[in-house]
Parts: structure tokens; C-alpha cells; sequence
């Protein structure tokens, strides 16, 4: 097939070259990226007199046509098109003959593909800014409802000390909103404009990057026209951005995959976000959440495929940057997907806080309240922890928990020992004496909702 680069070379490629080389497939998602871009560029040319008013009116609204047609699907993106750019280009030529080739003056599709990513990318940044303040709003419900669920807390997933599910959800809360605040600190860095840094060394053309950037909604143009077109920093931190959004998600999978188990049962999925088992029939599993955990793995591969990519490149452009694409968009759409699934499945789960409560009873998860009760009574903290230690000790030698453990045995530990323990190794009372800042008490968690609840709405 003969190019539109056709001149030194006689423009023919073998056709298995022309699917190797093309990028349409996956990049067409970007048109209306690229016919806005397009559409700013030839306004430019026109203000700037190098092509007249009529013209750049003209491609114009040839342009628009060309978007509503895309979006009607009267137009269909034609896959033997070497990229988007090429294609639309060479649909505005069908369209309206030479004046349409006047568009590509003073560009190149090296800051042409720069621009388009960077505006395709801002935008997925916003929406998918708002599917976290989604989750998040979720998990502030949860948590609300389930501030005074008492359950154990866990360090190496053994049974450390009695928080609230509320609590321990709200700490996710926190992750996602980092995630926000990530997005929104790489939005910065990627909102600087390409274009006009043509194929890399700028223009002889008298352009205007300051215009075609404010029209764009971008801060300003890049500085360097070298580095316009060689940059990938923004596509990194996009998909480093996804991969923490995916850890976090991964992690409150597992814990979800855990708590649904018959070993917790703190919490029942949905049916609508479980499956069944083909041959066993009690069997419900938590394939959504297991799928966001196994997904996590794909988009860590997206962010170091790119890294390995770009570390031997020269400047400027090079072909290799071409596979930024795929990857980022496989990034991108799984995370959307993964957080509207994760949110749908939490809004619906079920906790059960009997079994939190009762697991929370089994650990001796009050023994360090016991050991604190003996130093609010003078007891140096390691001696208080020795004599705790013996007491769970003949606690589970003798079948007691610290509950109803005697008050005769206990003062045979120590003297300070008063019928008030009871009350210091109650679990409700052990939660609600956490007071301090961002602790488990009650007041603490409502705190921390409202906190989040104001920084998301
Ligand atoms: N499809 C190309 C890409 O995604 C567009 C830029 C091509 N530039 C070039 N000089 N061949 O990177």
C-alpha cells in the first residue's frame, strides 16, 4: 500500500510490516483527542496567518464533521489506517482536497501522538478520581454503620487487639484518598502542552504554543521542544498511580476473600457478586474480589514493561515509544473496571459482627488492656507485661478467658489486682478507651468519617 510518506522511498511496504507498524487498533480510542488537538492547531494557523481565516474555517468544520460522524458511527475507523492521526487526516484530505492538507503545517505526529496522549490520560485522571470518591463515600457508610462492630485487629494475621470493622475500613479509606492526591499531583506534571514542538526541534513557522496550550485547557507549552516529543514521565506516573490504586484494592480483596471464608465469616458477599462452584453445590466464592486481586499483577506488568521500554532510548522520537499505548490503556480500564466492581460488591456486602464479636473473644486480644490496668495502678510497664503473660498463660492451661478468670487468681499475680478488672478487659470497654488521635474508640471513627466524608464532597 502507498504512504503518505511516499518520496525517498517509493512509500510501499509489505503488509505484514503495515500490521506490525500500525497502531490503530489501539489507538483510535484517542479521536476525539486528536480532532480536538486538531482543531485548536488549525485555528492557530489560521490567527497566525499561515494558512487564510477560510481555510482554517473550513478544516474546522470539516473536522467537527468528522468527530459527530465518528460518534454516530456514520464514520467507521478504518483498521488498515497506519494510526489515528493518519486517519483522520487522510478522511479531512477525502473530504475537502488540498485545503486539507494544509492542516499537518507546522506539526508532526511525534508532538501530534504527545498531545493526544496527555489529553486522553487528563481525562481518564478525572474519572477516575471520581470512581474513588465513589469508593471511598462506600466505605464511609460501612464504617458508619459498623463503628461500634467490635472485631479482632490483626498483626502477622494473628489476633493483636480489639478494634471495630469501622475502623479497620476507614484505614482503606485513607489509601484511596492518597490515591486522589497522587492523580491529582500527576495531573500537574502531564498538563503541559506538546504541541508545536513539531518533530522535535520546533518550527521555522511563527506559531503560537501559548494559545494552542491555554485552548486546551493545559498550564502551559513545554519548554523544550526535544523533550516535548521524548517525555513519557507522565504515562509512568499514570500507571504508577494505577498500581497503587490496584495494591490497595488487592488488599482489601484478600481481607474481603478471608472474612467471607467459613474460618471468619465477619462478612457474607452479595449473590450478585459471587459464582458458584460446578460441582460443589455449598461452594460461594468471591471471584470479584479475587479478580481484582489477580488483575493487580497485570497492571504492575504494564507499569515496568513501559520503564523497560524507555531506558535505552535516544532522544527524540523513536518507534519503541509506540507501545506506551497498549499498556497504559490496559491500566487504565482495568483499574475503572476494578473500582466499579469493588464498590458495587462492598455497598451489598453483609457484615456479621456476632462472629466479629466472637472471634474477637477467643485471642486474649485484651491482654495488653491487663497489662495497662496494672500500671494505671503503679505496676512498671515490663513487670505488668510479665505478670499478663503468666495470667493468659493459666488462662489457657485452665480453660478460662480474662473475662471470668477468678479474682482470687488474679490477686494471686499481684495485690493491685481489684473486682475493676473486669471492667478494663470488658472488649466494648478496651475499644472505647482507644481515644487518642485516629485510635479505634467510637469518637475517633466518626471523626475520621466526617474528616474524609468533607475532603470528598
Ligand atoms: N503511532 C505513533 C505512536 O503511537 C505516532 C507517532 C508516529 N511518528 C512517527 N514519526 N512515525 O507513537
Amino acid at each position: 500500500m502507498a504512504k503518505i510518506w511516499e518520496g525517498v522511498t517509493d512509500g510501499i511496504t509489505d503488509s505484514l510490516a503495515d500490521d506490525f507498524n500500525s497502531s490503530v487498533r489501539f489507538d483510535s480510542r484517542m479521536y476525539e483527542e486528536d480532532i480536538k488537538g486538531s482543531m485548536v492547531h488549525a485555528s492557530m494557523l489560521g490567527l497566525k496567518g499561515i494558512i487564510s481565516q477560510a481555510e482554517s474555517e473550513e478544516i474546522i468544520s470539516g473536522l467537527e464533521g468528522i468527530l459527530n460522524d465518528i460518534k454516530t458511527g456514520k464514520l467507521v475507523i478504518d483498521y488498515s489506517c497506519e494510526d489515528i492521526h493518519m486517519f483522520v487526516e487522510a478522511e479531512l484530505t477525502k473530504r475537502l482536497g488540498d485545503t486539507g492538507k494544509k492542516l499537518h503545517t507546522a506539526r508532526s505526529r511525534n508532538d501530534q501522538v504527545a498531545l493526544d496522549l496527555r489529553l486522553n490520560l487528563r481525562k481518564e485522571i478525572d474519572e477516575i478520581s471520581e470512581l474513588l470518591c465513589k469508593l471511598i463515600g462506600t466505605i464511609c457508610d460501612k464504617a458508619e454503620e459498623n463503628k461500634g462492630a467490635i472485631m479482632p485487629g490483626y498483626t502477622h494475621l494473628q489476633r493483636a487487639q480489639p478494634i471495630t470493622f469501622g475502623h479497620q475500613i476507614m484505614a482503606y479509606a485513607m489509601m484511596f484518598l492518597r490515591d486522589i492526591d497522587r492523580l491529582k499531583s500527576t495531573r500537574k506534571r502531564l498538563n503541559i502542552s506538546p504541541i508545536g514542538s513539531c518533530a522535535l526541534a520546533g518550527t521555522t513557522y511563527d506559531t503560537d504554543r501559548f494559545f494552542e496550550a491555554e485552548k486546551l485547557g493545559f498550564s502551559e507549552p513545554c519548554l523544550n521542544s526535544i523533550d516535548g516529543v521524548s517525555d513519557r514521565d507522565f504515562v509512568l506516573e499514570v500507571l504508577f498511580c494505577m498500581s497503587a490504586i490496584m495494591m490497595h484494592l488487592s488488599r482489601f480483596s484478600e481481607e474481603i476473600i478471608l472474612w467471607s471464608s467459613w474460618e471468619f465469616k465477619f462478612i457474607e458477599l452479595d449473590d450478585s457478586y459471587t459464582t458458584g462452584s460446578s460441582i460443589m453445590p455449598q461452594k460461594k466464592n468471591p471471584d470479584m474480589a479475587e479478580l481484582v486481586r489477580g488483575k493487580t499483577g497485570r497492571v504492575y506488568g504494564d507499569l515496568l514493561g513501559l520503564f523497560t521500554t524507555l531506558k535505552g532510548l535516544p532522544l527524540a522520537y523513536n518507534k519503541d515509544m509506540q507501545e506506551d499505548k497498549e499498556g497504559v490503556f490496559d491500566a487504565v480500564d482495568t483499574v475503572k473496571m476494578s473500582l466499579k466492581v469493588f464498590t458495587a460488591m462492598l455497598k451489598t456486602l453483609k457484615t456479621i459482627p456476632e462472629n466479629m464479636k466472637n472471634a474477637a473473644g477467643k485471642g486474649f486480644i485484651n491482654a495488653t488492656d491487663l497489662a495497662d490496668y496494672l500500671v494505671k495502678k503503679g505496676e512498671s510497664f515490663r513487670n505488668a507485661y510479665k505478670i499478663s503473660g503468666r495470667i493468659v498463660a493459666d488462662c489457657m492451661k485452665n480453660g478460662f478467658v480474662l473475662e471470668n478468670f477468678p479474682i482470687e487468681k488474679y490477686k494471686e499475680y499481684s495485690k493491685l489486682f481489684d473486682d475493676d478488672i473486669y471492667k478494663a478487659v470488658n472488649l466494648e470497654e478496651c475499644v472505647n478507651k482507644r481515644i487518642s488521635f485516629g485510635g479505634t474508640g467510637v469518637k475517633s471513627v466518626e471523626n475520621q468519617i466526617s474528616v474524609v466524608r468533607a475532603k470528598i464532597s
